[in-house]
């Protein structure tokens, strides 16, 4: 289906809205049909579900595709109810006759048929916490069975590190082991977490998955991409604007995306720095309200700190005197307990060249307002 705005803010429909990224969809496809499970470890926005989706559109057609979203599961039942769920809405194409025999195979939750927003039924699991493994334990099962050629991707993995069961990860490992015929994709945007699990001897996913991460996208390749389109409407499109948008968000292609998707919608083109800018004043405009409720939300050290970055960044030493000083900060114990508590909510981001506030239209409205 041809888009009314070619530039996407979320989801995937296929390769015409999806901007290069050729090289890590073959490495992806590669590591999966040379039976290897992959790791994809990138800061937010940078594209790693988008990928995803791209090597499962290129990926022969003998594959089944199973892809869920882990971000909002807070223990194993709710792990075990989402991965049931996607892993059966994928292989089952029959629901109801489905559900009839899945009663057998499942004895430890009831699955069910729900209806779901998108119109299109899905099954869904009962799953009380102590039958979260048996839940899990019979998904495996049900694989084994299917033998099916299969790719699981399981985004925001490092969600299993917060769930009060230590052992998801030995537990996954060891289902998946049993089953070389289905492979893995796990994806993370907590770098840290991501490589602990799986670079660290400690934790059981050690080395046992090829290793991905994702830069942005090449700056000449996006902006032939988005040439390609506005110049296709008749509209104009300087490099130079392209690049102060590539520049001032480094590339990172959600906030790219976002400002081409407005200065489509206001028919404008990418004619100068000038419009470009107004676009994004535009855009951190209508987040106003969010942005000040999430500001007063924290401490006022937190709020000193997160409008010092916004105003220096990228910072490589926030603790460093001069630049406590300078912003008028409290003293640097301080500072580092308002650093760390906005490291682990994702406010504040440790890029290559230092601390930047992770959402960048936020940065923006920070340097505006504080
Ligand atoms: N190569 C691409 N070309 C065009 N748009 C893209 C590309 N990759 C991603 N996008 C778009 O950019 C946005 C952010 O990408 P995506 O959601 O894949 O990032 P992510 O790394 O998974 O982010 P998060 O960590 O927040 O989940 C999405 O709207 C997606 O449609
Ligand atoms: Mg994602």
């Amino acid at each position: 289906m041809k888009l009314n705005n070619p530039f996407l803010v979320r989801g995937y429909c296929g390769p015409e809205y999806f901007c290069d990224r050729q090289k890590e969809t073959s490495q992806l496809v590669d590591s999966l049909v040379n039976e290897g499970d992959v790791t994809l470890i990138a800061p937010r926005r940078y594209g790693k579900t988008g990928l995803i989706h791209n090597a499962f559109h290129v990926l022969p057609q003998e594959y089944t595709r199973v892809y869920l979203d882990i971000y909002s599961t807070r223990n194993l039942a709710e792990f075990s109810k989402e991965f049931a769920s996607a892993v059966l809405g994928a292989l089952e194409t029959k629901l109801e006759k489905a559900a009839h025999n899945l009663a057998k195979l499942f004895r430890s939750c009831r699955p069910t048929i729900v209806p779901t927003e998108s119109g299109l039924p899905k099954f869904s699991f009962d799953v009380v916490p102590s039958a979260a493994e048996a839940t899990l334990q019979e998904t495996f099962d049900y694989l084994a069975k299917k033998k099916r050629r299969v790719i699981v991707a399981i985004d925001e993995f490092q969600q299993v590190l917060d769930y009060p069961e230590k052992g998801t990860e030995a537990l996954l490992r060891s289902l998946m082991q049993r089953l070389p015929w289905v492979r893995f994709i796990f994806s993370g945007s907590r770098q840290h977490l991501m490589r602990e699990m799986f670079l660290s001897p400690k934790h059981p996913f050690y080395q046992s998955t090829d290793i991905m991460s994702l830069k942005p996208i090449d700056q000449d390749v996006y902006c032939r991409f988005a040439k390609r389109f506005f110049t296709a409407k008749r509209k104009p499109f300087r490099a130079e604007a392209f690049s102060s948008i590539y520049n001032r968000f480094d590339g990172v292609t959600w906030y790219v995306q976002m400002v081409l998707r407005r200065l489509w919608a206001e028919d404008a083109g990418v004619p100068d720095v000038k419009t470009v800018d107004d676009a994004v004043e535009n855009i951190v405009l209508t987040r106003t309200f969010e942005y000040r409720d999430l500001l007063n939300s924290r401490s006022k050290a937190e709020q000193a700190l997160l409008a010092a970055v916004a105003k220096d960044g990228p910072v490589a030493e926030p603790l460093a005197g001069d630049f406590i000083a300078r912003h008028g900060l409290r003293a640097a114990s301080t500072v580092a307990s308002a650093l760390k508590h906005l490291k682990r909510d994702d406010l504040l981001y440790q890029a290559e060249q230092g601390y930047v506030v992770y959402d960048r239209f936020f940065g923006v409205w920070l340097k505006e307002t504080c």
